[in-house]
């Protein structure tokens, strides 16, 4: 049988310039300032991010790749998924382990692979199709908005991997697994990974190297902004801020201005004041205790069926289902 390869584009040139003119206008026209992390992942920036998941402080990469391999049969038996399904795939490169073991378990019959960086997401697309002798469907598409989109059919897997769900706010959380466990159908499954609370200094090391990688890709949401709305902003005149909310147990990455200055978005008619040491909020990463995510799941109506953390208890993948 011929074997398919479709993109599909929710989020077009288009569509992502206004929702860019709204981010940008709410979250830098009110006090408090602020940009969703969504924007971080142009073609230079889904670049960095993959240079942080070989960064020796960036231990959540191989932590759950660890648990991956040590995991994936059981995960592939287990499910007997056919369908798996990415959100936030990205490179989809820790996905191999689990597709191996689908397709060793003959299950494999099509990967659907979700996220909002278009030229990412079309070469992962092509690598997987080359390397798996299954149906592959890509979908451009904001997570936040659109997981309706995605095709029904098969038995599904779905995967939200590296700690991803931590970059949603509590709320935004609650409905993104709301969305998904009313999208995925009765005899589907998600696996979940979740960053867990540890040692505030390997926190903080993890989202501020000592190679300055992560200072970049916090900078580059700035040339984000200035290709594709005409702003500004002179990445140097802002410094890469992470600190611990021990409240909130979450990493907040900031972008603080290190000397009072306006910034002219010139695609929004916008002047932007920045006062000397006033910062942009970038990104959240929630850190999760194993009983908060067992919660959250259930709360969303999803029953964890196994969890799983790697040798030094750092990062934890759980295996869920509709059900209580
Ligand atoms: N799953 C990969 C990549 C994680 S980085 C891994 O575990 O290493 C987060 C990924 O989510 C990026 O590929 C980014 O493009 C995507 N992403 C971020 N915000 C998104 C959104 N709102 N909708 C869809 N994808 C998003
Ligand atoms: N999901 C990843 C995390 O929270 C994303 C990430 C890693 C990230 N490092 C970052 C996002 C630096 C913004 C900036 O760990």
């Amino acid at each position: 049988m011929r074997r398919q390869l479709s993109l599909d584009v929710l989020v077009g040139a288009d569509e992502r310039r206004r929702a860019l003119c709204d981010d940008v206008r709410a979250g830098l026209g009110g006090p408090e300032k602020h940009i969703p992390p969504a924007w971080f992942y142009d073609d230079a920036g889904s670049r960095l991010f993959d240079e942080i998941t070989r960064l020796p402080e960036y231990y959540p990469t191989r932590a759950e790749r660890s648990i991956l391999a040590s995991r994936a049969a059981d995960i592939a038996i287990a499910t007997r998924a056919d369908t798996l399904v990415e959100i936030g795939s990205g490179t989809s490169d820790k996905t191999r382990i689990l597709l191996d073991a689908m397709a060793a378990a003959r299950h494999l019959e099509r990967i659907v692979l979700f996220d909002i960086s278009h030229e990412v997401l079309a070469d992962a697309a092509e690598t997987l199709g080359r390397r798996y002798d299954v149906d592959v469907h890509a979908v451009v598409g904001d997570f936040r908005h659109h997981l309706g989109s995605i095709p029904a059919g098969g038995r599904q897997l779905w995967a939200f991997l590296g700690g991803t769900i931590g970059n949603l706010l509590p709320t935004a959380r609650r409905r993104f697994l709301d969305r998904v466990r009313q999208q995925m159908g009765r005899d589907a499954h998600l696996l979940l990974g979740t960053d867990l609370v540890k040692d505030v200094g390997r926190l903080i090391a993890a989202y501020d190297d000592s190679a300055g990688v992560t200072a970049a890709f916090n900078r580059n949401v700035l040339a984000v902004v200035n290709r594709e709305l005409h702003a500004g902003f002179d990445p140097d005149a802002f410094g890469h801020r992470v600190r611990w909310d021990p409240d909130e147990r979450w990493i907040e990455m900031r972008l603080r201005a290190t000397r009072a200055h306006t910034v002219v978005v010139a695609d929004l008619d916008l002047a932007v004041d920045f006062r000397a040491g006033e910062e942009i909020l970038t990104e959240i990463s929630a850190k999760f205790t194993p009983s908060q995510v067992a919660d959250e799941l259930a709360a969303a109506g999803l029953a964890p069926r196994a969890a799983w953390r790697d040798d030094a208890g750092d990062f934890q993948l759980t295996l869920a289902r509709p059900g209580n």
